[in-house]
C-alpha cells in the first residue's frame, strides 16, 4: 500500500504536468531559439516517446499516490496525434478532478471542440504581445498573432470561457505591450498571467537585467487600472492573483524569480520520454520508462516514483543565485513542459 508521499521539505504531490511530446512549431528565444533547435534538429524519435497507454498507466499511479491535476504540455502538446484520446483516458482516471491543457495555440481551432468533448477542463495559451512584430521576435518568425486570436474565439464557442493567458515578460522586447495586452483581455472572463522571465535550460542567454520584476510591472499596470489583491485558489499556486478594481477581470503574475515559491510546491513532472523530473530546474529526472516496458506492476511503479518523490528537496527557485542560474545542467523547458 502507498500512501500519498511527502517529500523532504513535507509537501506533498498533487500536480503532474506531462509533456507528450518536445517538438514545437514555434521557436521561441526564452525557450528553443532557432539557431540551437534548426529544423534539422534531433527530437525523441516515436518510439522514444511513451505510447498513450504509458501514459495513461503512470497517471493512474501518480493518481495512486495522490495527483488530482493533470496538465498536457509540450513542446506543443497538439503536434500529438490524437490527443483527444489521450484526454478522454486521462479524465476517466480515478482521483483525477482536472485535466488541462498548455498550448501555443496555433492548433488549437482544428482541434478544441474534440478536447472539450473528450473532458478536457481547461486551457492556458501563450500570448506575449498582440504586437505582430514582438509577437514574430518572441517565436522565432513562427504563427501569428491572428491565429491565437482565432484559436481564442473557437475555444470560448467550445466552451472554455475562462482561459488563462500565459505572456513572459522580457524588458526592452515586450513589456512596453502589457498594457495593450491587458486592455484587450479586460471584461473577457479570461486571465492574463504576466510570468517572469526565467533562467529554465540552459540556452536562452538569460540575463536577470532582462527580468521585469512583478512588482514594478504591477505599479505600471496599478497606475492605469487600480488593482487589489485576491486571495490564492489553493495553497502552492503559482501565480498571485489581482483584479481590476473596476470590476474589469482577473490577472495572475507567476513570479518565480522575484517571489519563489518552492515552499509549496507540489508539481511534478514526465518528460515525453517518461522521465521524473521533481523540479523545472532539475538537471537529471528518473527514467519510469525503462520498468514501464521491462514490465514492473504498479505497486513497483508506485514504490519508485514515490521513494522519488520522499527524497525531493527541489528549491531551486528560493536558493537561486549567480551561481546556481550559471549551472550548464538543466532540463529543458520544452522537453517538461514549463
Ligand atoms: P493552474 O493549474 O491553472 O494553476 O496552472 P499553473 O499556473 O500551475 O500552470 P501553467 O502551466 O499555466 O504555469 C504557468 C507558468 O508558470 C509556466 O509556464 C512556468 O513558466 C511557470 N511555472 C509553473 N510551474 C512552475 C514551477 O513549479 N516553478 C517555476 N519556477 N515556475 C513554474
Ligand atoms: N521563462 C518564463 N516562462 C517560460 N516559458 C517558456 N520558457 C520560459 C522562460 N524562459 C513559458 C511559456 C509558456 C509555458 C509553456 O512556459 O510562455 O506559457
Ligand atoms: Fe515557445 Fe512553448 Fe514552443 Fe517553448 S514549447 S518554443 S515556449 S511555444
Ligand atoms: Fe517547484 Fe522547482 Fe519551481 Fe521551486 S523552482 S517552484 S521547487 S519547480
Amino acid at each position: 500500500e502507498h500512501a500519498a508521499p511527502l517529500d523532504a521539505r513535507g509537501r506533498h504531490l498533487h500536480d503532474l504536468r506531462i509533456s507528450v511530446i518536445d517538438r514545437c512549431n514555434f521557436r521561441c528565444p526564452y525557450c528553443m531559439p532557432e539557431e540551437q533547435y534548426p529544423r534539422d534538429h534531433e527530437f525523441l524519435r516515436k518510439a522514444e516517446r511513451l505510447r498513450f497507454e504509458e501514459i495513461e498507466r503512470l497517471a493512474r499511479v501518480f493518481a495512486g499516490l495522490g495527483v488530482r491535476k493533470l496538465r498536457l504540455t509540450g513542446g506543443e502538446p497538439l503536434l500529438r496525434r490524437e490527443l483527444p484520446v489521450l484526454v478522454r483516458a486521462l479524465a476517466a482516471i480515478p482521483g483525477i478532478e482536472d485535466v488541462a491543457l498548455t498550448t501555443n495555440g496555433t492548433l488549437l481551432a482544428a482541434h478544441v471542440d474534440a478536447l472539450r468533448e473528450a473532458g478536457l477542463g481547461r486551457i492556458t495559451l501563450s500570448l506575449d504581445t498582440l504586437d505582430p512584430d514582438t509577437f514574430r521576435a518572441m517565436s522565432g518568425g513562427r504563427g501569428e498573432v491572428a491565429e491565437v486570436i482565432a484559436a481564442i474565439a473557437a475555444a470560448e464557442r467550445a466552451g472554455f470561457t475562462r482561459l488563462k493567458i500565459n505572456c513572459v515578460v522580457m524588458r526592452g522586447t515586450n513589456d512596453g505591450q502589457v498594457l495593450g495586452l491587458l486592455e484587450h483581455f479586460r471584461g473577457s472572463g479570461h486571465i492574463v498571467r504576466l510570468i517572469e522571465y526565467m533562467d529554465v535550460g540552459t540556452c536562452n542567454d538569460w540575463r536577470r537585467d532582462l527580468v521585469v520584476p512583478s512588482a514594478e510591472l504591477r505599479a505600471r499596470i496599478a497606475a492605469r487600472w487600480p488593482l487589489v489583491e485576491l486571495a490564492p485558489n489553493y495553497g502552492g499556486e503559482v501565480a498571485r492573483r489581482w483584479a481590476f478594481a473596476d470590476g474589469g477581470g482577473e490577472i495572475g503574475f507567476i513570479s518565480s524569480v522575484s517571489e519563489p515559491f518552492c515552499g509549496d510546491c507540489s508539481r511534478a513532472r514526465l518528460s515525453a520520454d517518461g522521465r521524473l523530473y521533481t523540479c523545472l530546474f532539475a538537471s537529471t529526472g528518473c527514467d519510469l520508462r525503462t520498468p514501464l516496458r521491462a514490465g514492473a506492476d504498479d505497486a513497483a511503479l508506485a514504490g519508485l516514483v514515490g521513494a522519488v518523490w520522499r527524497a525531493r528537496g527541489d528549491r531551486y527557485s528560493e536558493a537561486r543565485s549567480e551561481a546556481t542560474a550559471a549551472q550548464r545542467e538543466r532540463v529543458e523547458m520544452y522537453s517538461i513542459g514549463g
